[in-house]
């Protein structure tokens, strides 16, 4: 059965009245699905194969001097004649030209055609192009960021928060729900130190002025003394037996130090552009949780007594002996791990869940997810660690210990005596030192996420600032340099300007590009890799640069001129929805 209905009366003109079913096909919000849909349908007439099966097959063109659309005719897998596809296959107004290179079939979409459904769609959508709903109903819960109270931020919390929130963001995308939970490491035996610490070198003004630095500046000091004073280790020990058996005193103290420590963080994550759906941690995992978890575990025999502590032996799984309870009856991080996984759960009933957690942690969470599955726990594949690799050489020049505040002031600063080199724009920008900051953490942000998650990298202080080569201050720089056309060219965006005018190579490569953001999206949730949306707005800039250097708006016929800005337009929209992706504020000027 046909599904693409051709109407021949028209003068030759194969007009398509109404799109084939497809089941993987969106039209809605994918508007060169509506092409593929229509080759496939036309393939499928003649290869004994459903639309949906052809759909699959059809792949982007890899030399544009063929054609726009490919498919590898062996991956049909015919038999008998061999089809005269050229001849059987008849272009029609989507599909303008069929043509056949050795084993590919190759498909050229109608320009104008494409050009005027595809900038009608961003024009109608705006902030929302791009983005699907075959996620809708389910829902997901981030872990990410989760810094320790009283410890350094190091570039390993930094990376979770920019990978933890990618992640999220591209689930919304793909019209998911998504929760982000920072887990916070606020509890052990150090935090009954911090408060014997604090009552030694604390002062309750430097508290209040800057918790994390003041909390680490104690940290270190208590940590100091312990050393041949082993009564300090006992006083911790006791001061965390009283937090843990619900003494008031010492929750207050404790509960002081969590509150102003996130309290100070959430302005730090605002100025990343970051918030969190819900502060839990350590602490937030009730005893009663855990017990349970350890019992499903000692009835089924999984957990075992070891030298009056209770562990779990995976060595059948190469993954090692896990301790899951100290002599002492204490539980641990992979406890309170067990503990929270199953909170969530009742709370949540996630469809998927995902730890945003350096590599280093790799053991800890296959023991858990492999723990779950051991349980009988029916959901055990619904979690994924999204883990990293390492960053090198991110301090501060002057090298002390690292906070994310001190690492985004560097930048700034950084970032301003490079603006500054250039005297006559940066007398321009209106408001430096928000600029400055905004660059700044583009350039922090792109260089983490430019190659898969998994590499190491080094942090480079003059690389990640150039504005040539693939970094944040070049992306930001493309999206202002669109938006100054589109104040600077006295004309208004006009949704019905003559897209027929638009023939040039360069902007048909430039929709072209455009018009492929919908499927990115779509490949980003499948590889929850921020360097899949990365390396598309690389390309995409590419192609902006080159056109903006011969199709000019200003200066050029009016109707021309309305056609090109409103092709601009359209760009600036789909960097900026892909900045917005990533976690980053596009910015207008600069
Ligand atoms: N606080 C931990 C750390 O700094 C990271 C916690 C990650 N999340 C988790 N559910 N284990 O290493």
């Amino acid at each position: 059965k046909l599904a693409v209905k051709l109407d021949h009366s028209n003068n030759g003109n194969n007009i398509i009245k109404s799109l084939p079913q497809i089941k993987d096909a969106d039209y809605e919000n994918n508007k060169l699905d509506i092409f593929r849909g229509i080759v496939a349908s036309m393939i499928s007439e003649f290869a004994g194969k459903t639309a949906d099966e052809i759909f699959k097959l059809l792949e982007v063109s890899r030399n544009p001097e063929l054609g726009d659309l490919t498919i590898a005719l062996p991956r049909l897998r015919l038999s008998g004649d061999p089809i005269n596809w050229v001849e059987k296959l008849i272009p029609n107004e989507y599909i303008t030209e069929i043509s056949q290179a050795g084993y590919y079939l190759n498909f050229r979409y109608s320009y104008p055609l494409l050009a005027k459904i595809l900038l009608a769609h961003i024009y109608e959508k705006k902030e929302n192009y791009g983005i699907n709903q075959s996620g809708s109903g389910k829902s997901c819960v981030i872990d990410y960021s989760s810094p320790n109270i009283a410890k350094p931020f190091h570039a390993g919390h930094l990376r979770s928060t920019i990978i933890g929130n990618f992640v999220k963001n591209v689930h919304v995308a793909n019209g998911w729900k998504a929760i982000g939970l920072n887990y916070l490491g606020d509890w052990g035996k150090q935090y009954g130190l911090l408060a014997i610490g604090f009552e030694k070198f604390g002062s309750e003004e430097e508290l209040l002025k800057n918790p994390i630095k003041h909390l680490y500046d104690v940290y270190v000091k208590i940590n100091a003394s312990i050393e041949g004073n082993p009564d300090v280790d006992e006083k911790a020990r006791a001061y965390f037996k009283k937090m843990e058996d619900g003494d008031e005193t010492a929750l207050a103290l404790w509960r002081k130090f969590r509150e102003l420590s996130i309290k100070k963080y959430m302005e730090t994550y605002a100025r990343l552009n970051i918030d969190f759906d819900v502060y839990s941690g350590e602490s937030q995992i009730s005893n009663e949780s855990m017990m349970r978890a350890l019992n499903i575990l000692k009835e089924k025999n999984i957990a075992e007594e070891s030298e009056g502590a209770l562990i779990v032996d995976l060595t059948k799984y190469k993954l090692d002996v896990a301790l899951l309870q100290k002599k002492d009856g204490t539980t641990l991080y992979l406890t309170r791990d067990i503990g929270a996984i199953l909170e969530r759960y009742e709370k949540y009933e996630f469809d998927a869940i995902y730890y945003a957690v350096s590599s280093q942690q790799e053991l800890h969470f296959k023991q858990l997810f492999k723990i779950l599955e051991l349980m009988g726990i029916e959901w055990f594949d619904r979690c994924k660690h999204i883990n990293f690799g390492m960053v090198k050489g991110m301090s501060t020049r002057k090298g002390t210990a690292v906070f994310l505040d001190d690492i985004l002031e560097q930048t700034k600063e950084s970032m301003h005596e490079v603006m500054r080199q250039n005297e006559k724009k940066y007398s321009q920008v209106d408001n430096p030192d928000y600029v400055a900051d905004i660059i700044g953490i583009s350039a922090i942000m792109i260089q983490d996420m430019s190659a898969k998650r998994i590499r190491n990298y080094s942090f480079d202080w003059t690389r990640m600032f150039s504005f040539e080569g693939d970094t944040g201050p070049y992306l930001q720089y493309a999206h202002a340099r669109l938006c100054s056309i589109e104040r600077n060219c006295g004309l208004e965006i006009n949704p019905s300007a003559n897209l027929d005018l638009l023939t040039e190579k360069s902007a048909i490569d430039l929709i072209n590009m455009i018009a492929q953001y919908p499927d990115v999206i779509k490949s980003a949730k499948y590889t929850l890799e921020p360097c899949t949306i990365v390396t598309y707005i690389m390309k995409l800039c590419h192609i902006v640069s080159v056109t903006l250097e011969t199709l000019y708006v200003m200066g050029t016929e009016r109707q021309l001129a309305e056609a090109r800005l409103l092709m601009y337009w359209a760009a600036r929209i789909t960097l900026g929805n892909a900045l917005k992706l990533l976690g980053l504020k596009p910015l207008e000027r600069m």
